[in-house]
């Protein structure tokens, strides 16, 4: 039974790191016209109101889009991510964050294809209203680390993997590896991009020792700075088969986050595995 609801969260440091990361990735795919096919599985509801009392009790958003909603970013990857998330709130200062499907949606072309699973009832049936009538978006109700291997190769054989689990269940990073190596099986040259928690507890570093085993090209980048609110010490990415020069914008658009969010006791690293090295 899930019960973590991502309105809770929606716009915190977390997802300004995540979604930065999403806009490159989906920017490098657009460079070339063949179609590609961008599969979300876990997706949440696609869209989530920053006035709500779910937003308003935790108030993380204020410690993340929100410290960034004022501001010029000089990156590429931070420009472009602020442009997708206000082109939300036209009318209506920060009142609306989008998630994940929603902005791969904004930015992928009529021929692009996006694939959503999404596990909790009430988070699908949003998901289901949000992207109803759009003929390029199919959305699953099933178990996403099952779904995960089912759905790879897609026929475009472009694309991007995104995994963002709430981790509510600890051993998914034990199984994480497991269903990477499943997807990569089928897909070799996809690329994945799987989110992670950094905590006290260091829980991810099953996970990403399994990932490294894998030996597959992998770009580790984490965000680290304080916030109170949630007892999360930093945000994780792994991103397996990176697209070329994807690094250096990360890089890029990660260090000027990092000021902008947290000033002088933020920083992001970023690191190649040492198996693919
Ligand atoms: C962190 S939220 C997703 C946020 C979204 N990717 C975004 O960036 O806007 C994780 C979502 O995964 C769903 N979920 C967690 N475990 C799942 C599973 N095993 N199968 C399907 N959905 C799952 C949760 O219900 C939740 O909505």
């Amino acid at each position: 039974m899930l019960s973590y609801q991502h309105g809770f969260h929606a716009g915190g440091f977390a997802d300004v790191h995540k979604h930065t990361a999403l806009c490159l990735l989906l920017d490098h795919l657009l460079r070339k016209p063949a179609p590609f096919c961008v599969i979300d599985s876990h997706a949440g509801r696609g869209r989530y109101d920053l006035t709500a009392p779910q937003a308003e009790k935790t108030g993380e958003w204020r410690h993340g889009i929100g410290r960034l909603t004022d501001t010029a970013p000089s990156s590429d990857g931070l420009r472009r991510y602020l442009e997708i998330v206000r082109g939300f709130n036209v009318a209506t200062g920060m009142q609306v964050y989008p998630g994940s499907p929603m902005i791969a949606a904004r930015m992928m072309r009529p021929t692009d294809r996006l694939i959503l699973v999404e596990g909790h009832p009430a988070e699908h049936a949003a998901l289901i209203r949000e992207v109803r009538g759009d003929p390029r978006i199919h959305v699953h109700r099933r178990d996403s680390f099952e779904a995960l291997p089912a759905l790879v190769p897609p026929e475009e054989r472009r694309g991007l993997v995104l995994i963002d689990p709430s981790y509510e269940i600890k051993s998914e990073y034990e199984r994480m590896p497991g269903v990477i190596e499943a997807v990569l099986r089928r897909w070799a040259n996809g690329i994945i991009a799987i989110w992670y928690p950094i905590l006290p507890e260091l829980r991810h570093e099953p996970l990403l020792a399994g990932i490294e085993a894998l030996s597959q090209p992998t770009l580790i980048a984490e965000l680290t700075g304080p916030d109170p609110e949630r007892g999360l010490s930093g945000t994780g990415l792994v991103v397996i088969n990176p697209p070329w020069q994807f690094d250096e914008h990360l890089a890029a658009a990660g260090t000027e986050m990092a000021t902008l969010l947290f000033g002088d006791a933020g920083r992001h690293a970023q690191w190649i595995s040492e198996a693919a090295a």
